[in-house]
Formats: C-alpha cells, sequence, structure tokens
C-alpha cells in the first residue's frame, strides 16, 4: 500500500449497499483510496459480511460494554485513530456521534441521508417524504456536525416522488442514487476538490 494512501473508516449499522458502492468503486479504480476499517455498533449487520467477504477489517464495538455514549464514542474514537483515518464515511450508521468524535475528527466526517436536506431529517426520511406528499426528493452528502443531519452539504441528487410510490418503492430509487453519488463525494474530497467555507462547500465539478 503507497504510504499516502487515502484511508476510510466506514461506519455501518445494517444492511451496508452503500458500505458496497465504496467498496466496488475503489476495486474498479474509480476511487483511489483504501478502504482501512468498517466499524459497526450492532453485530449482525450485513454490512460486515461485505467487508469480511472483501477481505476488510472489520470491527463491532459492542454498546452494551459502555457505560454511555461519550465513553462509546472515546472507544470509537481510539479506534479510528489507530488506523490514521483522513475521512470517516457513516454509512446507514444509525448511532448520533458525540461532540468528541466531532471535534477529533473536525471536516473528516461524512454521512449519506435519503432526502433533500434539509428537509426530512432522522429515521425514516422517505416514508416522511411521502407523507408530506413532495414531489421530488432525493439524497444527500453532507459533512457531520453535532446535529442531526444538519451539516454543510456537499452533493444532492434530486429524485422524482411518483403519485404511485410508497415507502418501498421510493427508498428503492432513491437508494440507487445515493450508490452514485456516495463515491462521487468521497472521490472530490480525496481529490482536494471540495472547500469548506462556514455552511458553504464550493467543489470544482468532476
Ligand atoms: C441509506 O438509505 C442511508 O441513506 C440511510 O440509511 C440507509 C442505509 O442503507 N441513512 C440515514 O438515514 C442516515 N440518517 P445501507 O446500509 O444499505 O447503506
Amino acid at each position: 500500500m503507497p504510504l499516502n494512501i487515502f484511508k476510510l473508516a466506514v461506519l455501518v449499522s445494517g444492511r451496508g449497499s452503500n458500505l458496497q458502492a465504496i467498496i466496488d468503486s475503489i476495486d474498479q479504480e474509480e476511487l483511489d483510496a483504501h478502504l482501512s476499517i468498517v466499524i459497526s455498533n450492532t453485530k449482525d449487520a450485513m454490512a460486515l459480511k461485505r467487508a469480511e467477504k472483501h477481505g476488510i477489517k472489520t470491527i463491532f464495538i459492542d454498546p452494551s460494554t459502555y457505560l454511555n455514549s461519550k465513553e462509546y464514542d472515546k472507544a470509537l474514537v481510539l479506534k479510528l485513530k489507530e488506523f490514521s483515518i483522513d475521512l470517516i464515511c457513516l454509512a446507514g450508521y444509525m448511532r448520533v456521534l458525540g461532540e468528541e468524535v466531532i471535534q477529533t475528527f473536525e471536516k473528516k466526517i461524512i454521512n449519506i441521508h435519503p432526502s433533500l436536506l434539509p428537509a426530512f431529517p432522522g429515521l425514516n426520511a422517505q416514508k416522511q417524504a411521502i407523507n408530506h406528499g413532495v414531489k421530488f426528493s432525493g439524497c444527500t452528502v453532507h459533512f457531520v456536525d453535532s446535529g442531526v443531519d444538519s451539516g454543510p452539504i456537499i452533493l444532492q441528487t434530486v429524485v422524482p416522488v411518483y403519485d404511485s410510490d410508497d415507502e418501498k418503492s421510493l427508498s428503492k430509487r432513491i437508494l440507487e442514487q445515493e450508490h452514485y453519488l456516495y463515491p462521487k463525494a468521497i472521490k472530490m474530497i480525496q481529490e482536494n476538490k471540495i472547500r469548506l467555507n462556514g455552511r458553504t462547500v464550493t467543489s470544482k465539478i468532476i
């Protein structure tokens, strides 16, 4: 592995299809990065199996063995430091990161969310969109700050919402776009094509 390779950590909780998209784009040499570690807060996450299949190191950090979220986050920070991570990608990671993690890795944590933020943050974003009756939704890659899905927006893709849609069909249409958008955002950061100024992210199109 080249010494200056861009090192990623991916944090997961479940299915791991976005993790798979990142793995695939590295495998296909679209993304020049090394996926150093996949960390899960759930033991049986399918994401862990996907990573293991590709020979990627995985760690399950068990929340039940820590007194509280603060202690959990301390363990998480230690692990991430151990691997000298350049960028932390949340991919369906269903824990809110505490201040210690956010501050230690300032501007180095990104997340993908299945709505056009700031609309419909939090859980069940696709259901929120259907219930609200919007005609367009989509997905957002953003820097992570201490709020829920509230950090500076890096990239977004718009997805139409049809009259016939339910949560499942909309989720599927959005997820297909997530799999393009997330590796693209990571690539832009890795290639130093992203500038963050306050809440505003500017980028050179690639
Ligand atoms: C994705 O749709 C992702 O956008 C969403 O969870 C799903 C994870 O799927 N994340 C959030 O809602 C974060 N607020 P995956 O495990 O197959 O990548």
